[in-house]
């Protein structure tokens, strides 16, 4: 195990997200929009998916070069059979905060095995409290009502703080912005709203479709007043404001309005055990070949190390018209 890793823009890397499925139960118009991702849509073989000694394997050796947080992510990653299991082997690595991102709707059935195997904590994913907006954008007849089930379930388990993603798009759920915070003030639960992106290369993006982050909170401070406040750590990609009443925080993802690359110390493995030095990236470092030879810890420390040093990623402060109709990869491939 060498030092702390240093890109060419002097980040550090920090945080590991590990894709277990490309698959999901739902179809995000954001995300897996149905006319792509439908039923002959090219999803991995099972032959080509890591093993969970593969992953947890890759992951120990990125602990021993600085990673400190571990997320697993899809797809939808409790569609991976027996995820509980990996989740219990990477909760052996020591000094790393696990966590997990997800639809929500199985944790009913799942939070609990999954706490007592070790995760620490979840971030679930809903973008509109109206069940009828709900539907339109997951695209697979989910109500509103499983996710909440889900939130309660995990709360149940103790996988606090719990944190919301919503994807905001303007003229889809922006409507819904006020209301959900009011559902989730006082709650303990953290509401973050997430711009959409630009991600993949399917999901018909355009600026328009944006609603900036500063209106995002201009419209909930009308209502309920807002204060900013200090990050948790150098890098978080969250920018956090409070409730001047107490009620607690709410936190905005700004990748399109307000570029987070500077601080970027995020590292991402696909499925299939690729790379990817960023979540915008046309290609990846095929890492699978190498673990499939027979390579010892010290060859394949040797690659993460070569592939980190090479890093110039930026992509969120370059961003343009033209960039955003690359072929990138597909965020259901890559996870949040
Ligand atoms: P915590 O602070 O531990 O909750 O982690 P986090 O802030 O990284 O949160 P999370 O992983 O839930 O990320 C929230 C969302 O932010 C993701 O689903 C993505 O939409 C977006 N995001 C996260 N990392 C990046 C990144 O490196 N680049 C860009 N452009 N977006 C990101
Ligand atoms: N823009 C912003 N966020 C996205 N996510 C998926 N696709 C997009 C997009 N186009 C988010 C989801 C979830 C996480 C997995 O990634 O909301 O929180
Ligand atoms: Fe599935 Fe999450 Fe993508 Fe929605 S955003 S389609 S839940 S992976
Ligand atoms: Fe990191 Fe790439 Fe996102 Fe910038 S665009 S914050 S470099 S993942």
């Amino acid at each position: 195990p060498g030092a702390a890793l240093s890109d060419r823009r002097g980040r550090q890397v920090h945080d590991l997200r590990i894709s277990v499925t490309d698959r999901c139960n739902f179809r995000c118009i954001y995300c897996m929009p149905r006319e792509v991702f439908d039923k002959d849509y090219p999803f991995l073989p099972r032959r080509d998916l890591l093993s969970f000694e593969e992953i947890v394997r890759v992951a120990r050796l990125f602990v021993a070069r600085g990673v400190k947080k571990i997320r697993i992510t899809g797809g939808e990653p409790l569609l991976r059979k027996n995820i509980e299991r990996l989740v219990g082997m990477l909760a052996e690595l020591d000094g790393v905060e696990l966590t997990l991102t997800t639809n929500g709707v199985l944790l009913p059935k799942l939070a609990r095995p999954l706490a007592d195997a070790g995760l620490h904590r979840v971030t679930i994913s809903l973008d509109s409290l109206d069940d009828a907006t709900f539907r339109r954008m997951n695209d697979a007849d989910f109500p509103v009502e499983r996710v909440l089930e889900g939130i309660a379930a995990a709360q149940a388990a103790g996988l606090a703080p719990i944190k919301v993603n919503t994807v905001i798009k303007r003229g889809t759920n922006d409507h819904g912005i006020v209301e959900l915070a009011r559902h989730f003030r006082g709650s303990g639960h953290i509401l973050r709203f997430i711009e959409f992106m630009d991600v993949g290369a399917s999901n018909g993006w355009k600026m328009d479709e944006v609603l900036p982050s500063r209106e995002v909170v201009e419209r909930i401070n009308q209502v309920f007043p807002l204060e900013p406040v200090d990050p948790n750590y150098e890098g978080e990609v969250a920018e956090r404001w409070r409730y001047t009443d107490g009620a607690g925080e709410i936190g905005v993802i700004s990748s399109v309005t307000q570029a987070f690359c500077s601080t970027c110390t995020r590292i991402r493995l696909s499925t299939e055990g690729k790379l990817y030095t960023c979540l915008f990236a046309q290609q990846g470092h095929d890492l699978r070949s190498l673990l499939r030879s027979g390579a010892d810890d010290a060859t394949l420390d040797a690659a993460i190390a070569r592939m980190w040093a090479a890093r110039e990623d930026r992509y969120s402060e370059i961003r343009t018209a033209n960039t955003a109709a690359l072929r990138k990869i597909e965020m259901s491939y890559i996870g949040g």
